[in-house]
């Protein structure tokens, strides 16, 4: 096999493009690109595009980190995954046999953690909007803790509790995170958990029911957010909700995306977090904390093959999948950066609109990317894809849900294959069939 490399070519960008990549990339004599020892050109030929890859190394690593650095700092202290930022079985596998717990948000994270066989006494069942049946699937299955929205769910609870449930009641801290809009979760106008003064009744209810088992309080102040600060008031502010056992502090570290984010590194979210608990938490409480994006968001890429070129009022590069498998970018303005996965020595010359297939103006992947020139049949890759699109996948235009791929040491294996089109028709079998 060519030797693999990280090289500096003139008039590229490559030596940015090893931090917006998964950690075990490189590209070998021919200029290919390499993901977990295995090549983009096999990749695609094996498995199709649109493809969604992992590094298998590089995820275990950044739960290591998380894990590790958190345990270093505060002993008594648990990380879930969210597993809403990637909810593949072959992920929960991943992040249990890694000592990981779970944040499930729904029934359906629910029964893909159960098939994954992660143990129940290791999920955390999340939502806002929690029905009646996902409760009892919830309770039946035996999971550790529920963290408790609101009154109507108490309401529920009680009428459903049948033994002892560990509950954590989620509360809004009052911070107003620096993200997208639509990513922010921990202001006063979130419709996530309740304010203090009605947090405090709550916590009174469940104190006084028999099978409540109240542990403390959650928060979550939101996704993709760069400042480090912020975590840390926003543990100040919920050390005002009391003294508890147990505080579940969220997810929310933001990653580096584009050349130009400056993203802080892991230890610099622990520091915050655990410097604001020796300041405003009891010593003796366990922390949780349940970084979704920041696990998985720089070990994924997605695959894609060229279909068009087309020269117009800019350049358009079209590729095979668009907004069915990358939301991101309309749904939070998320901006990337995209490669030419075989053509990656060759010098950068052309500034592009990389866009989808999908009937929107708004399926644009990467507004700007500067590409070789591009060809119909080149292979692009979008880097750092891995948090929030599988997830969010969807059938626009009849679009096939991609596979997902975990590449390690030379070798690919599929975690969750492609849909098919028997997959989309099976549900319409009611009008198909009459
Ligand atoms: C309750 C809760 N915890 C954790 C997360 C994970 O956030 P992130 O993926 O930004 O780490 C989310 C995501 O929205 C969430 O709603």
């Amino acid at each position: 096999m060519s030797k693999l490399t990280r090289p500096d070519p003139a008039g590229t960008r490559v030596a940015e493009l090893w931090d917006v990549l998964p950690e075990e990339a490189a590209v070998d004599e021919a200029g290919v690109l390499h993901l977990g020892g295995v090549s983009v050109t096999e990749l695609a030929e094996r498995f199709g595009t649109p493809l969604y890859v992992y590094d298998e190394a590089g995820l275990r690593r950044q739960i290591r980190r998380f894990v590790d650095g958190l345990s270093a700092r505060w002993p008594n202290s648990e990380v879930l995954f969210a597993s809403k930022s990637f909810p593949a079985v072959g992920m929960y596998q991943l992040a249990a046999e890694e000592g990981l717990s779970v944040d499930i948000a729904g029934g359906g994270e629910l029964q893909l953690a159960l098939a994954a066989g992660v143990s129940p006494a290791k999920l955390h069942f999340h939502g806002n909007a929690k029905s009646d049946a996902e409760l009892r699937m919830a309770l039946e299955a035996g999971i550790d803790t529920i963290i408790v929205d609101n009154d109507d769910e108490l309401d529920r609870l009680e009428r459903l509790l049948e033994r002892p449930q560990k509950l954590l009641l989620r509360v809004i801290p009052g911070v107003e995170a620096k993200t997208h809009a639509s990513q922010a979760t921990g202001g006063d106008d979130s419709k996530f958990g309740l304010p203090m003064d009605q947090a405090l009744a709550a916590i009174e209810r469940m104190r006084a029911h028999p099978l409540m088992e109240f542990e403390g309080v959650h928060l979550h102040i939101g996704s993709q957010i760069l400042d480090v600060e912020q975590f840390g008031e926003a543990v100040e502010k919920i050390s005002t909700a009391g003294e508890f056992p147990m505080y579940d502090v969220g997810g929310g570290l933001g990653v580096k995306y584009t050349y130009a984010d400056d993203a802080p590194s892991v230890d610099a979210y622990l520091d915050a977090i655990v410097s604001a608990a020796r300041e405003h938490l009891p010593a003796d409480a366990r922390i949780m904390i349940e970084p979704g994006r920041s696990i998985v968001a720089r070990a994924g890429v997605t695959l894609y093959r060229v279909t068009t070129v087309k020269h117009t009022g800019r350049t358009f590069v079209a590729v095979d999948g668009g907004l069915a498998d990358q939301m991101d970018a309309a749904l939070t303005g998320q901006r990337f950066e995209a490669l030419l996965a075989e053509r990656v020595l060759e010098p950068w010359t052309e500034s592009v609109q990389l866009v989808g297939r999908q009937c929107e103006s708004g399926d644009l992947i990467v507004d700007g990317a500067t590409l070789p020139a591009a060809k119909v049949g080149d292979l692009a890759v979008v880097g750092t894809t891995g948090a929030y699109g599988y997830t969010l996948a969807n059938n626009y235009n009849g679009a096939l849900k991609p596979a997902v791929v975990f590449v390690q040491d030379g070798s690919a294996r599929v975690v969750a294959r492609r849909e098919t089109y028997e997959d989309l028709l099976r549900t319409h079998a009611p009008a198909i069939e009459g």
